[in-house]
């Protein structure tokens, strides 16, 4: 910078290397900027790297919860189970098939979904069929899906891991090692491509399901819920439902396919700059501490979240907000509790749910993205300090 004032640092960003913009030049030469080979070819790359059986590349992250709760014959007088603590389309797209939403509590210090306070949403579900619960495994870090799962299978209902913070995290279960996305607990893993993400295409999303039914599904509802009749001329389709256009084109997941030829690398670097805060913060505690990771969670880290008692500080969110922009620093806050929004209070009145609130109330998102240096982590940590006045 021509002033000498140091960079400003997001607090997420996507790294777009040389060898991407070469991928996506070469695939604005071919022939088929949509509906074309790519789009298989990010699909089986992205499978391959999660250990599912399919993968359905998708407009977005929207989009591809959207799709499950179509393949999945979710509608009117369902109700589906999302937490409170969660970007809105993890509860949304339950509304778009008309079904109704039960928020859940999450734990204050993880923000994360619980077999307990899923025990006691479906309370407040009962007596209503809930077709789906879909835990979020927020940051990166991972819920504890067996323990959600038998819930889940008590009333019927199945897990739609909405995963977009978490491509590239590990959650040991039984022993046993599971990629989000593998689907061992759930029928459907959905991600998003959005650029602050681990993965960045602008715009994007995957499904991933070990079911080859609800695969093919999501995949003609993709695409205006047209199939290929077997045996047909080759100009044949019919529509026997009603889907939508929620294609991505061949040229994003040229990006797609270059960036998770990274993944490693970035999930590494993200390591290893939370571990650098996790060190800085210390001096911190315990008015700051970082948001927990459940014992069985390898998180790839998508959000650096850390809980700060702003009271004991003797300041409030807004002005650390500032005073961190002030120095440079980029914040946010993940999330706004979904059931406050005007919209879910008009329709389901005011919710008591104590943990989100907890959480909402103190926690902060602290820039980490792999292009930045250990550096970057002190002057995070010594601007934050600042404005805490330690
Ligand atoms: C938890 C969660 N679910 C769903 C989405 C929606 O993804 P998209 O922005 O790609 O539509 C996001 C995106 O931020 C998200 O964080």
């Amino acid at each position: 910078m021509s002033d000498g004032a140091l960079p400003f640092l997001p607090y997420g960003r996507q790294t777009i290397e040389d060898d991407d913009v070469a991928a996506v030049a070469a695939a604005l030469r071919a022939d088929l900027l949509t509906t074309g080979p790519t789009v298989e070819a990010f699909e089986t790359a992205f499978k391959e790297k999660v250990g599912a059986k399919h993968a359905i590349a998708v407009s977005n992250g929207t989009a591809t919860l959207h799709l499950t709760m179509l393949a999945l014959g979710v509608g009117e007088g369902d109700v589906c189970i999302a937490p409170s603590v969660t970007f809105l389309a993890t509860a949304n797209c339950a509304r778009y098939v008309g079904a109704e939403v039960v928020f859940a509590d999450v734990d204050p210090n993880s923000g994360l979904m619980t077999p307990e306070s899923l025990a006691d949403a479906l309370k407040r579900a009962a007596g209503r069929k809930v077709k789906a619960v879909l835990p979020v495994h927020l940051r990166g870090d991972i819920c504890d899906l067996p323990g959600l799962k038998a819930l889940a299978d008590g009333v019927g209902a199945v897990l739609v891991e909405d995963a977009p913070h978490a491509l590239g995290s590990v959650g040991t279960f039984g022993g046993v090692a599971h990629p989000v996305g593998d689907g061992a607990y759930s029928s459907f893993a959905s991600f998003s491509f959005h650029p602050v993400k681990t993965l960045a295409t602008g715009e994007g999303g995957m499904l991933t399901t070990n079911d080859a039914a609800l695969a093919a599904r999501a995949r003609s509802l993709r695409g205006h819920g047209m199939v290929r009749p077997a045996g047909a001329e080759a100009w044949v389709y019919e529509m026997p439902e009603l889907g939508f256009n929620y294609r991505i084109p061949d040229v994003l997941c040229a990006l797609g396919i270059s960036q998770l030829a990274k993944l490693d690398r970035f999930v590494a670097r993200r390591k290893a700059l939370a571990a650098l805060y996790a060190e800085k913060l210390a001096s911190l505690a315990p008015v700051v501490r970082l948001a927990e990771s459940p014992a069985w969670s390898d998180p790839a880290l998508h959000l650096l979240t850390v809980l700060v008692d702003f009271e004991a500080a003797g300041t409030m969110r807004r002005e650390v907000v500032e005073a961190l922009k002030a120095q440079g620093v980029g914040s946010q806050v993940h999330y706004i509790p979904v059931h406050r929004q005007p919209y879910y209070q008009a329709r389901y009145g005011a919710l008591d749910l104590p943990g989100a609130d907890a959480w909402y109330a103190r926690c902060l998102t602290l820039p980490l993205y792999p292009g930045m240096a250990d550096g970057d982590v002190d002057r995070v940590v010594e601007a934050l300090a600042g404005a805490l006045g330690r």
